[in-house]
């Protein structure tokens, strides 16, 4: 952080939380909290709120959430020091000048530096590729179809042939080497540095708020990489982000396209789709189906049309779907990627493939289809039993009987016999006599990791809520007991609030903005609904929350725990959880 936190707590509580956001949205006051249609998706019944008493606002549509400052770097794009020096003027708080803010900085948060590394980076790879240097890279680039407007609002750019160019040039700007080595950008030898990226026309990756935080680089023609990429660094978690999200956040479209590569997400935007991300080479993970569920309900899987595409398809669904998103998948063919078509065939067709994108159940069952040789009775009965097997996986009866017909018109299989085949198989494992799918019988004993870490946000939005129960929690519960890394770096400064109380939820905020996204998990922490709960539910959920807790950092430990006597004393906490007597009251 460029200022001193005492002064970043200041600006902060100066500004009250309900009169800056009033400023932007129009809000109506609804018990103690005021609420209003979100200003960072697109909603028609409210359900973005400020609270008062605690100064952070939270949507609980998309899951935007933050303090007053996180909201101005939101709303307005503003960088954290922007943000800041807005607020300290709104309040007339003088900020550090000069000297002290030049001592400040060089103690400034390593993940900034970072940042700002990579910026001025990005802007020299840009300068590079508009020169003389970088005519071949220019050349290349509009050879591809990129307007000038495209190439520069994705930050395109060109790294020398040189091999330390970029090098000598961030020397010139006196960034240490200990700093350049963490941004990956550089390796630095025995024999001097080495830039990673040279004569290759690169792509900046941003975040969602648009802060570069790596790098991909393409050879211009035929050369192995095709695209070299920054390695992970501290702001660069692949598993986490999404290329050209910092855009498609903003589409306001009802759905995302996601497809593979850079050059299909730019010639995506430079079309119209400005809703289109990719997941970048990297098979698509659980934290960007996460990310992506902050912003949209529904996506469209727009990958190569190739086997490898297929296959990706194929993994991406059921991640998809554990997040809470409906996907449909789309056909290329006969054209390779998104960025062929387009130029082939141009956004209208693009538009159809969408409106035709099938449905990611039909599309798994398509490529199950493809495996059978139908003209042979065994193998089509073969087919018929696995396509029933797989519609066993919709417990709701109307849903199983909507994709049961669809599935009969597809394969020409009569619909009553789908259905008593369907029937059988489930009244076997007792789905449609007990209308529970048998998955989730099987699950039910594992505790899973999104259970006990949504106990965890219930208990830290339990104990800033309700006065009670912190005392309750105290003896039982201490913030290492929170498993999750953040949850736990969190929960220690909710105890440490509460113990000299001073406890300020947007003030713990502060302490997460420099880091991407991390205060929005904070904020979310803050605002896990507690509401629909009646009295006796929540005293009943208050004590099953804690003792959940307890039972799984205990189980953790004595994961891990190597001594026999350690070993006793945790099985007899173990043993004891159940007796404990926690109430509220
Ligand atoms: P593709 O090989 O499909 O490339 O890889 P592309 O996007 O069609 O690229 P062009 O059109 O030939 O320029 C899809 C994505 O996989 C990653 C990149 O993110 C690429 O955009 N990839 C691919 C790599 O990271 N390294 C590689 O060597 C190849
Ligand atoms: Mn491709």
């Amino acid at each position: 952080m460029f200022y001193p936190e005492e002064v970043v707590e200041e600006v902060r509580s100066r500004n009250d939380i309900v009169d800056v956001i009033s400023s932007y949205v129009k809000l109506q006051k609804k018990g103690g909290d005021y609420f209003g249609l979100c200003p960072f998706h697109n909603e028609k019944t409210p359900s973005f709120s400020v609270a008062l008493g605690k100064q952070m606002y939270y949507c609980f549509g998309c899951g935007a959430g933050g303090n007053v400052i996180t909201f101005l770097m939101e709303y307005e794009n503003y960088t954290f020091r922007e943000a800041l020096e807005a607020l300290a003027m709104r309040a007339g708080v003088e900020l550090p000048k000069g000297e002290e803010s030049a001592e400040a900085r060089k103690q400034a948060d390593l993940k900034a530096r970072i940042l700002e590394v990579n910026k001025e980076a990005g802007r020299y790879f840009y300068y590079q590729m508009k020169g003389n240097a970088g005519a071949r890279a220019y050349e290349y680039l509009r050879g591809r179809a990129l307007s000038d407007e495209t190439i520069r609002r994705f930050g395109l750019g060109y790294s020398n042939m040189c091999s330390d160019d970029l090098y000598r040039y961030l020397k010139k700007k006196e960034y240490p080497d200990e700093l350049l080595k963490e941004t990956g950008l550089v390796k630095i030898e025995e024999r001097g540095a080495k830039d990673r990226f040279w004569n290759r026309v690169m792509f900046p990756i941003m975040d969602v708020n648009g802060k570069i935080i790596g790098f991909g680089g393409r050879v211009m023609g035929e050369g192995e990489p095709k695209y070299l990429n920054s390695p992970e660094t501290r702001v660069f978690d692949k598993s986490r982000n999404l290329y050209g999200l910092n855009y498609a956040r903003t589409s306001r479209k009802p759905y995302m396209l996601i497809c593979e590569g850079y050059m299909d997400v730019i010639s995506m935007h430079q079309a119209g789709f400005s809703n289109a991300v990719a997941s970048l080479g990297t098979a698509f993970t659980p934290g960007q189906a996460n990310l992506l569920r902050r912003y949209t309900e529904q996506v469209v899987l727009a990958y190569d049309s190739d086997g490898a595409g297929m296959k990706a398809a194929l993994r991406a669904i059921p991640i998809l779907k554990e997040a809470g998103l409906s996907a449909k998948v789309l056909s290329l063919k006969p054209y390779k990627d998104p960025d062929e078509f387009m130029k082939a065939l141009g956004r209208e067709a693009f538009e159809e493939r969408i409106s035709q994108a099938k449905n990611s159940f039909l599309f798994e069952t398509d490529v199950l289809y493809a495996r059978y040789d139908m003209g042979d009775p065994e193998q089509k009965t073969a087919f018929h039993n696995a396509l029933a097997e797989r519609l066993l996986q919709f417990s709701e009866r109307l849903e199983r009987e909507n994709y049961m017909e669809a599935a009969a018109r597809q394969y020409h299989i009569d619909y009553d016999s789908l259905k008593g085949l369907v029937n059988a198989k489930g009244g076997r494992v007792g789905l449609v006599a007990r209308g529970t799918p048998r998955s989730y019988r099987q699950e039910e004993k594992k505790e899973k990791p999104d259970g006990i870490r949504k106990s965890q946000r219930l208990l830290l939005t339990w104990l800033i809520e309700d006065k009670r129960a912190y005392p309750a929690v105290k003896g039982i519960l201490t913030p290492e007991d929170f498993t999750e890394d953040l949850y736990q770096k969190v929960a220690a400064m909710v105890y440490e609030g509460l113990d000299q109380g001073n406890l300020t939820p947007a003030g713990i905020l502060n302490h997460f903005i420099n880091d991407g996204d991390e205060y929005k998990e904070v904020a979310s922490l803050f605002n896990t609904s507690l509401s629909e709960l009646t009295k006796e539910e929540r005293e009943k959920a208050f004590s099953e929350t804690v003792k959940r807790i307890k039972r799984h950092s205990l189980e953790e430990k004595t994961r891990r725990v190597t001594d026999i006597a350690a070993l006793q004393e945790l099985m007899k906490e173990q043993a004891n959880i159940n007796g404990l007597h926690i109430s509220l009251n």
